[in-house]
């Protein structure tokens, strides 16, 4: 198949780059990281997560974040929104875009959220039909589509099946997530190939972690399946409470340039983004994991 010419990156490291962080990430940090990464020209900032405070600490200061930040016209803010309190602190913030998530694993749902996955899904469905309702857009995430760090292999009917519910809810983007950074590019394929048998690809995306270095390979599988949307995090940053060991997601540097190289438009600044990762890396007291971005800052430096 051949590949698509443009391609929406969703950047995702305001919410999974920072939200397993130990220390606290200052607020105005968090708002200079959306506002910077908006000004760079994305299209889509994953911002804040309205879930508990007591589960995931470094969201608890989503309100302010929301509150603070610059709305650049053009890009969405999205926001993760577990149950229909999230959903009214969603509302109550003014996000373009709310998040359910969902897992194709069981394991994995009760650590994460607590419940099973039809109780889940049971969950969502208020919250999908007053985002509805509020004319906000939904975007449903799958975990553990490609492994789980509990349960192992992961069926890729098991992955299909959430979609279909998603899809029964009437989401607008369904993303099928690597959570532990698992996949490899021919499971990539199988489980790309199945879920776009049943949704639109135009409205499927790819949301890889890289703990086993898989992830930009993962990416040109998916673009080769007729996926044109990926969430990438700058300097690679990220990973989620209830996966220990898994590391950040896909670094955005290493995805624009490969993109780049592709013939690939996304409409954002690169060299601007390369600056972002330096910037917050420095600011977390750690080299970013971005090869590209280290590169780039290297080369500069020289
Ligand atoms: P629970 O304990 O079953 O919920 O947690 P509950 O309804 O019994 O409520 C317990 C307490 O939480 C109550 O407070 C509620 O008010 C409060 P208390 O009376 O004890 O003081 N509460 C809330 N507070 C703020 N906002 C809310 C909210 N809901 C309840 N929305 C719950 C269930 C889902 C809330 C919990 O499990 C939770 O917050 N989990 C967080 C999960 C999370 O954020 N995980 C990381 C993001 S997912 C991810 O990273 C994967 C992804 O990147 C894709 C991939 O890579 O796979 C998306
Ligand atoms: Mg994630």
């Amino acid at each position: 198949m051949a590949l698509p010419s443009r391609v929406k990156i969703v950047e995702v490291s305001p919410r999974d780059g920072l939200q397993n962080e130990k220390e606290f990430v200052p607020t105005d940090i968090k708002v200079e990281l959306i506002n910077r990464l908006s000004a760079a020209g994305f299209p889509n900032v994953e911002a804040a997560s309205f879930v508990s405070p007591k589960w995931v600490p470094q969201m608890a200061d989503g309100a302010d974040v929301m509150a603070r930040i610059e709305r650049r016209p053009g890009t969405i803010y999205s926001v993760l929104t577990p149950n229909m309190k999230g959903f009214e602190g969603a509302l109550a913030a003014g996000a373009d875009e709310i998040v359910i998530f969902g897992a194709a694993s069981e394991a994995f749902s009760q650590k994460n959220i607590n419940c099973s996955i039809a109780e889940s899904i049971a969950r969502f469905e208020p919250v999908v039909q007053a985002a509805r309702e509020a004319g906000m857009r939904v975007r449903g995430s799958i975990s553990c589509a490609l492994g789980c760090p509990y349960q192992g292999e992961v069926p890729v009917e098991a992955v299909v099946d959430v979609a279909q519910r998603y899809l029964a809810m009437q989401v607008d983007e369904i993303d099928v997530a690597d959570t532990i950074g698992v996949g490899t590019p021919q499971r990539v394929r199988d489980v790309m190939t199945a879920v776009t048998r049943v949704v639109n690809p135009a409205h499927v995306s790819g949301h890889f972690h890289d703990t086993y270095g898989q992830a930009l390979a993962n990416i040109l599988a998916a673009l080769e399946t007729g996926i044109s949307i990926f969430h990438t995090s700058v300097a690679g940053l990220g990973g989620c409470p209830y996966a220990k060991g898994a590391t950040g997601n896909v670094a955005t540097e290493d995805v624009l340039y490969m993109l780049r190289g592709l013939d690939i438009d996304t409409g954002v600044d690169f060299d601007a983004v390369v600056d972002i990762g330096q910037w917050m890396s420095a600011h977390l007291n750690r080299k970013g994991s971005s090869r590209a971005g280290n590169a780039i800052a290297a080369k500069r430096a020289a």
